[in-house]
């Protein structure tokens, strides 16, 4: 019986003793104003990686704890950090989705243990538990995304006699943004196409068909590839490509390159514009091969969010939001919308390294 009684009482301090430690460790981690969840597609583009910092920096700086993960694009890793966050008891989620619609149950749990969610650049698609949208115009990006290919091919010039000739990349399926880029950048080319003075070869121009699923580099390098073999073994020469993003600008750069343009008389590298502003693609545009890219500042982006944050847990009410633009499927859902800025080498100097959005010594200069 003493032993019994014995065992009982170590049994009762070992629980208590654990239970301090837990506590202690619940503590630390939510010491301040609270533990905020923010989740990003993938530790493998630059973008997502300045995104995370800017915002758990942000957050941090005004007293929260900022429990941030990358999901490496898949949608498994995702959903159960999503789950194992709303265990942890998050104040708030912010989430960058990989597959806008494929976190609906994830949502549904967030929204019954009351926890505010926003979604990161990419809408939360199909469900009625987003709560705010923080993204940049989707559309106008898509719009400058055609401005590039209308100043840098000099569209106003073109003739029907004589046709500027295009290929075609959209962003991944899964991503609402690929959406609102293509729409944008087709009506900014709507009416070239009408007059004939912009073709595209190989037909290919429905989003479905020219879409990146992942956004994947590589694929789309291969798409150009097979583009180039199929339709320009002739004398059609490749003017330019739209492209969504900036890796796929390089890779699509890269097969031309390997098919004799940039090197041979009458092929120049096609004009090509981007997306993210990313450090190889503005090195790529002070060497004067892509042409341009839309810079997105990750930096507002995650300021914008830091303070939609805090103005939750402030128990304030946003205001200012954009309340008609985004439908995910299941509501409209309130938006704050920033704006974005085309990147020539006229403007690297202004728009990117003063404002230190890349270092020259990240550019090499
Ligand atoms: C989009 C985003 C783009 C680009 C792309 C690939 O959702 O808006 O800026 O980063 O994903 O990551």
């Amino acid at each position: 019986m003493k032993y019994l009684q014995k065992m009982f009482a170590v049994s009762v301090f070992l629980l208590v003793a654990a239970g301090m430690v837990f506590s202690g460790g619940q503590k630390a981690q939510d010491s301040g104003k609270g533990l905020v969840g923010v989740v990003m597609p993938t530790r493998s583009e630059e973008r997502w990686i300045k995104d995370g910092n800017a915002v758990k920096e942000g957050l941090e700086k005004l007293g929260y704890t900022v429990d941030l993960q990358y999901s490496d694009d898949d949608i498994p890793t995702q959903t159960r950090q999503i789950d194992d966050l709303i265990t942890k008891g998050v104040k708030v989620l912010v989430i960058a989705s990989i597959d806008g619609s494929a976190l609906s149950n994830q949502l549904a749990n967030a929204k019954a243990a009351k926890i505010p969610i926003i979604s990161y650049d990419r809408l939360l698609m199909q469900s009625p538990n987003v709560d705010y949208y923080v993204s940049f115009d989707n559309y106008k990006v898509g719009v400058q995304m055609g401005d590039i290919l209308v100043t840098g091919l000099k569209l106003d010039q073109a003739t029907a006699a004589n046709p500027v000739i295009v290929e075609l990349f959209a962003g991944s399926p899964d991503d609402n943004n690929s959406v609102g880029f293509y729409n944008g950048a087709m009506d900014r080319l709507k009416p070239y196409f009408d007059k004939g003075v912009l073709k595209v070869p190989s037909g290919q121009i429905d989003r479905a068909v020219i879409g990146t699923l992942r956004w994947d580099a590589a694929e789309a390098q291969k798409r150009m590839e097979n583009l180039l073999s199929a339709y320009y073994s002739g004398n059609v020469v490749l003017n330019g490509i739209l492209s969504p993003y900036d890796p796929i600008s390089l890779s699509t750069l890269e097969a031309c390159k390997a098919v004799g343009y940039g090197s041979t008389p009458g092929k120049p590298l096609p004009v090509v514009g981007g997306q993210d502003c990313i450090v190889a693609s503005v090195k790529s545009i002070l060497a004067g091969e892509q042409y341009a890219t839309v810079l997105k500042d990750t930096r507002s982006l995650g300021a914008a969010t830091v303070t939609l944050v805090d103005t939750i847990l402030s128990g304030k009410t946003p205001t200012g939001l954009d309340t008609t633009s985004y439908n995910n499927g299941a509501k409209i859902v309130p938006s704050l919308l920033l704006d974005s800025v085309i990147v020539t080498k006229d403007n690297v100097q202004k728009d990117v390294i003063d404002t230190g959005y890349h270092t020259r010594a990240e550019l090499g200069l």
